[in-house]
């Protein structure tokens, strides 16, 4: 039998579910992979969780470098976080012929192109799929089952605190602030919130996900992120009245020319359309492929156990092709579709809310502004008031691109009649 030996780096919620899961179904991946994968050695500045889940001492150093120096080490799975101990770990490695293992989709977007092309310069394995979606096989489903497909388009809840926070908000009727407090009590949010609700967590996946699907990295600057920080209790009540649920979406599509939109914002999704009932911290994956058609990848996208399952997936993959590994495939270099639209290029439905003063003729002069940007309206909301009063008019528009639409807001925003900033919110009809 085979014997892979494997360095662990990082202790915390992940590392800690792959050393319990790696030991209770140790018989599990050795029948299965025909090699015998045995962790060796840690790398762990947390003494309490080497007590805690049993880890010999004789295997545990406080440095990383303990890992790649060890040459009986065949792959050092990085579960440390951050983009710089753990960017020199994963390099270090691969230069030192070692296969890799990590959940970290910040390094990866930043610095994805560079280290698989080290991987593949050195024939070894750079595996990522706890990067995206935790425990939902959404990479190996794309790089093989799907291998066979261009991509039309993929919409993800890739972001659990999120989908949380903005479920939360739906069904108990409650403010952001408070949503985020229970999600942060709850233990969801990341130890740095902006992360999750700035959108920037998911904007990280977005790329990895693009980089597979269209062959091409996107740097951070260049992918539009919207996180939830301004969604309000009010917006989602209108959206449900209109139909649509309110969820985080990262959107990655191509259009008939081949160019690429790839976004990530709250976004009004239609009621009957299956990502509307993807509730709590639970993630799905929307893929269109131009073979097999519409498919969803459900699960969930973080926590010890389901994260550990996609980094044991890794592990065994690379158990599996001992000991002449598979040959490593890269990311992000096949550039299929090499043209990113810029936010302002792209098509869309949209929400708008405007606090207006009731008198006549406001719906009249915000219904002409849209429509000399050639933009049509597909809906309205207005509670009843009382003349003069304050209320909100919620306005619906039909397809329009984001630069004419962005306009007339503008316009809007200028009338006497229009109190605080317009809301807006981009719509997504999957069509
Ligand atoms: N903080 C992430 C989420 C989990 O809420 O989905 C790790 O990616």
């Amino acid at each position: 039998m085979n014997h892979l030996r494997v360095g662990l780096a990082g202790t915390g919620t992940v590392g800690g579910g792959v050393w319990r899961h790696l030991q209770s179904n140790f018989d599990v991946l050795c029948s299965r992979t025909g090699a015998e994968i045995s962790i060796t050695r840690v790398a762990t500045r947390d003494p309490a969780s080497v007590q805690r889940l049993g880890i010999p001492a004789a295997f545990v150093s406080d440095d990383w470098r303990a890992l790649v120096d060890d040459p009986e080490i065949d792959l050092v799975v990085e579960l440390i976080g951050g983009t710089t101990h753990a960017y020199e770990l994963i390099k270090t490695a691969l230069q030192k012929g070692k296969h890799v293992v990590t959940a970290n989709k910040a390094l990866l977007s930043k610095h994805g192109e560079e280290l698989f092309a080290l991987a593949a310069k050195q024939e070894r394995q750079l595996l990522f799929e706890a990067s995206v979606a935790g425990g939902i096989p959404i990479i190996k489903s794309l790089r093989e089952g799907l291998i066979a497909n261009r991509i039309n388009a993929l919409y993800g809840i890739i972001n659990g605190t999120c989908n949380y926070i903005l479920t939360n908000m739906a069904e108990r009727g409650i403010d952001y602030a408070e949503a985020l407090a229970d999600a942060k009590a709850k233990g969801y949010a990341e130890a740095d919130e902006s992360l999750d609700v700035d959108g920037h967590d998911a904007a990280h996946k977005a790329a990895i996900l693009a980089a597979i699907a269209y062959g091409f990295w996107i740097p951070e600057e260049h992918l539009f992120t919207e996180g939830i920080r301004n969604v309000t209790r009010l917006d989602i009540q209108y959206a449900r009245k209109l139909g649509y649920e309110i969820k985080l979406l990262g959107i990655i599509k191509s259009d008939k020319s081949g160019a690429v939109e790839v976004r990530v914002h709250p976004t009004l999704v239609p009621q009957k359309h299956v990502l509307a009932s993807v509730n709590g911290v639970f993630n799905a994956i929307f893929v269109q492929g131009d073979v097999v058609g519409d498919t969803l990848f459900y699960g969930r996208g973080a926590g010890a156990d389901a994260t550990a399952s996609a980094v044991l997936g890794d592990i065994a993959e690379v158990a599996l092709h001992l000991p002449t590994s598979r040959k490593c495939r890269s990311v992000g270099t096949e550039a299929l579709y090499p043209k990113l639209k810029t936010i302002d290029e792209i098509v869309s439905r949209y929400y708008v809310r405007l606090n207006v003063v009731d008198q006549p003729g406001v719906l009249a002069k915000v219904a002409s502004i849209f429509a000399a940007h050639n933009i049509g309206i597909s809906s309205v909301i207005q509670p009843e008031g009382h003349a003069g009063d304050q209320v909100p008019l919620i306005i619906m528009v039909h397809d329009a691109p984001e630069k004419h639409f962005a306009a007339a807001l503008a316009e809007i925003a200028r009338l006497e009649t229009i109190k605080d900033a317009p809301v807006r919110l981009r719509v997504e009809d999957f069509a």
